[in-house]
């Protein structure tokens, strides 16, 4: 898909994908998340009066009760939509769903098994839609990330940062928040799963604009070398469970594990968007160890779950 189709289907006013917000506004939502991390009684009203609808097709820990504690704590409300039991769309149209919703809530986060669904619902609801993690990308994690490498690093520009694994959602986000941040990404997958080209030519556009780096390259020694941060993902994302086996042989070189993490640059941090497989992506001995901040991570989706709605419905 060519840069200026993707530009069509980012719709505005929400966090379909990513794509839609300028460095600038996405540096903006990084200061606010800092700014209510440190001072959250300030926001206490941040959302007072406002509904937020929940859409889960899939389990969640960290991105469900980031964002109904997030919703609570700035004097909103969070309505949970069970979904895992049927998919999004089948009792009636995703139209309805969204021209229903929008009479009721100020804004709508999705966790689906496909974009297609975060993007329908965001065409037909005049309310910001928040993408809580779709096939392609995962945008409130890669912020939390980026506030992560941000409050241990001092800056984000030029700053090292290695993924191995698989060119997933997750994978996608943080090289979209990489070029919108102007970081230095290099990513390490196998050939067959490397990132979509879509999503690395316009991570590469905006990179011109903001200095990043967004390079590519398929052994997980290249991607570390020099790195001031190694991040892993699992190799088999939800609903790709009947692939785990297959994946499993494609992705055993990229195990993150201390040999690894000895040619990156000394004293790397460890990154890990959570939930983990010890002893497959990770080995135990470098997720639990002092140089993780997975958990320092985790506690950033509340700060960065926040920001974006109070940015968006507030
Ligand atoms: N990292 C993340 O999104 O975790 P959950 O799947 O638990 O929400
Ligand atoms: N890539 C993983 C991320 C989970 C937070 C998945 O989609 O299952």
């Amino acid at each position: 898909m060519s840069v200026a189709a993707i530009a069509r289907r980012v719709s505005t006013g929400g966090l379909v994908t990513g794509m839609e917000w300028t460095p600038a506004e996405v540096r903006e939502v990084l200061r606010l998340a800092g700014k209510m991390k440190a001072n959250p009684a300030r926001y206490r009203s941040a959302l007072e009066g406002r509904s937020v609808a929940l859409i889960f097709e899939k389990p969640s820990l960290r991105t469900r009760v980031t964002l109904e504690v997030g919703v609570a704590s700035l004097g909103g409300h969070a309505v949970f939509l069970d979904q895992t039991g049927s998919r999004l769309g089948e009792r009636e149209p995703l139209r309805d769903v969204a021209k229903n919703l929008e009479r009721w809530v100020h804004a709508i986060a999705v966790r689906t098994f496909a974009q297609e669904t975060v993007d329908e619902l965001a065409r037909y609801a005049s309310i910001p839609v928040v993408n809580a993690l779709s096939d392609r990308f995962h945008p409130c994690q890669a912020l939390a990330d980026f506030l992560t490498l941000e409050e241990r690093f001092g800056s984000l520009a030029g700053l090292k940062l290695a993924y191995v694994g698989d060119g997933n959602n997750i994978c996608h986000s943080l090289m979209l928040t990489a070029a919108q941040t102007g970081a230095a990404l290099r990513v390490g997958a196998p050939k067959s799963y490397q990132p979509a080209e879509d999503v690395t030519n316009w991570a590469r556009q905006v990179a011109q604009e903001t200095g990043a780096t967004i390079e590519i390259v398929d052994t997980p020694e290249a991607a570390v070398a020099g790195a001031q941060a190694v991040y892993t993902d699992v190799w088999a994302s939800m609903g790709q469970e009947e692939e785990a086996a297959e994946r499993a042989k494609f992705f055993a070189a990229f195990q993150v594990n201390p040999s690894l993490m000895e040619q990156a640059a000394p004293g790397a941090v460890f990154l890990h968007c959570l939930p983990a497989h010890r002893g497959l992506e990770v080995t135990e001995d470098v997720i639990d160890s002092p140089r993780s901040i997975v958990y320092e991570q985790a506690e950033n989706r509340l700060h960065v779950a926040k920001a974006v709605l109070a940015t968006l419905a507030g």
